[in-house]
């Protein structure tokens, strides 16, 4: 059975992004740099999941682990 990730956030993270580059997202919910992965997932079932900016500019990262659209905020935290 999976174990739902941590929640770390209720709302989405803003960040400003850079096209082409790749960006790391907490996928365990147990990371202090929230929305990216620090190592915390070490001993979970989770593994950051890997992102490439596709242009530069602002995007909103799930903080709740609950997106259907990781990295980004679909809208799921509003139902938690
Ligand atoms: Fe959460 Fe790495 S710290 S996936």
């Amino acid at each position: 059975m999976t174990k739902q990730p941590h929640i770390a956030g209720n709302q989405p993270i803003p960040v400003e992004v850079e096209e082409g580059k790749m960006y790391w997202w907490c996928a365990c919910g147990l990371s202090k740099r929230q929305p990216f992965c620090d190592g915390s997932h070490k001993g979970t079932e989770f593994t950051p999941q890997g992102w490439e900016a596709p242009k530069t500019g602002k995007v909103f990262f799930c903080a709740c682990k609950r997106t259907g659209k990781s990295p980004m905020c679909d809208g799921s935290h509003n139902a938690l």
